[in-house]
C-alpha cells in the first residue's frame, strides 16, 4: 500500500495485529520490503509488522532533490505519524541500520526497541566513499547487470554462495528491479552520512545486535563496537550467514529475533 510521506509515496505492507507491538522493518541496499519476507512470515501474529520500502528503491517514490540518510529517517517518521504508531520496535538491515541509528538520535522519543543487523554506526572511510563514487560511474555508463552480481557475491558468505544459488538469483533479480537512479541515490546517501557512534551511548531502549558470522561488509568488530557502547545491548551471532543473514540463516536468525522480541513483549508492551 502506498501512503504520502513527506514529498514522496512511500511502499509499505503490514501484518500481524492492529493492536500489537509495532514491529517496523527497513531493509538494506539496494533491496526492497521483499527481503524480510521470511521474518514476516513467522514472528507471531501478536505483533504488528510493518515493511517498506525505503525512498527510490522498490515501489517507493525517489523525491526531489539529493537523497540522505536523514530524509530516510524523516520518510520512517513520517510512516509511523501515517499509521498512528507512537512508538515502535525498529529492526534494520545494514543501510537500514544506518537509518534506525540516524533516526533514534533525531527521534528518540519514537523508539521502543532496536534491532541492529549486519550494520555499523561509522561513516565512510575516505577509500570506503570513493569505492561508491566509482560505483556510481560504472552504473552511469554500464547499467547495473555486473553491478548486482558483484554486489551478491560480496554480501553473501562462500557457504551461501555454494549451497543456495535460487538465493544469489533472487538476489541478483531483486536489484534489478530497481533503477540506476534509485540505487545511485542512496550509495550517494549512504557515501555522505554522519557517524552515529557519539550517540550510541544515548540509547535507552532494549538493543538487539546481530551479525552474520561471515559479514564481511560489516564484519564482527563492527558489532561488538555496537554491543560495547549501547548501554543495554545484546549481541548474537547468526552461524554460517554473510552479511544478509536474515535470508542467509532465517532460522538462527528469526529465534534470536522472536526470542529478543518476546521477552519486550512481556515486560514493556
Ligand atoms: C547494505 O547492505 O545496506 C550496504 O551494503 C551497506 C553499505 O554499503 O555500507
Amino acid at each position: 500500500m502506498k501512503v504520502i510521506v513527506n514529498d514522496i509515496l512511500l511502499n509499505h505492507i503490514e501484518s500481524g495485529h492492529p493492536h500489537g507491538l509495532p514491529v517496523v522493518f527497513i531493509h538494506g541496499f539496494p533491496f526492497n520490503h521483499s527481503m524480510w519476507e521470511l521474518q514476516i512470515k513467522n514472528l507471531p501474529t501478536s505483533f504488528r509488522v510493518i515493511a517498506y520500502d525505503i525512498r527510490g528503491l522498490g515501489k517507493s517514490d525517489i523525491g526531489t532533490g539529493e537523497s540522505s540518510i536523514d530524509k530516510h529517517a524523516d520518510d520512517l517518521i513520517g510512516l509511523l505519524d501515517d499509521l498512528k504508531i507512537d512508538k515502535a520496535v525498529v529492526c534494520g538491515l545494514s543501510m537500514g541500520g544506518y537509518i534506525a541509528l540516524r533516526a533514534i538520535e533525531k527521534y528518540p522519543e519514537r523508539f521502543k526497541g532496536l534491532v541492529l543487523c549486519d550494520t555499523k554506526s561509522e561513516s565512510d572511510t575516505e577509500e570506503a566513499r570513493q569505492k561508491r563514487f566509482d560505483s556510481i560511474k560504472k552504473i552511469e555508463s554500464e547499467g547495473t547487470l555486473d553491478f548486482s552480481r558483484d554486489f551478491v557475491k560480496k554480501v553473501l558468505s562462500k557457504k551461501t554462495i555454494e549451497t543456495k544459488p535460487k538465493l544469489v538469483a533472487e538476489l541478483e533479480h531483486k536489484i534489478l528491479e530497481n533503477s540506476s537512479q534509485g540505487i545511485i541515490s542512496a550509495q550517494k546517501a549512504m557515501a555522505m552520512r554522519s557517524d552515529t557512534t557519539s550517540i550510541l551511548k544515548k540509547i535507552k531502549v532494549p538493543t538487539l545486535v546481530m551479525v552474520g558470522e561471515q559479514d564481511e561488509v560489516t564484519p564482527l568488530a563492527a558489532a561488538q563496537s555496537l554491543k560495547e557502547k549501547i548501554p543495554n545491548a545484546y549481541l548474537e551471532i547468526v552461524p554460517g550467514a554473510g552479511h544478509m543473514s536474515n535470508l542467509e540463516n532465517p532460522k538462527a536468525f528469526n529465534e534470536k529475533l522472536i526470542s529478543f522480541l518476546n521477552r519486550f513483549e512481556q515486560t514493556l508492551h
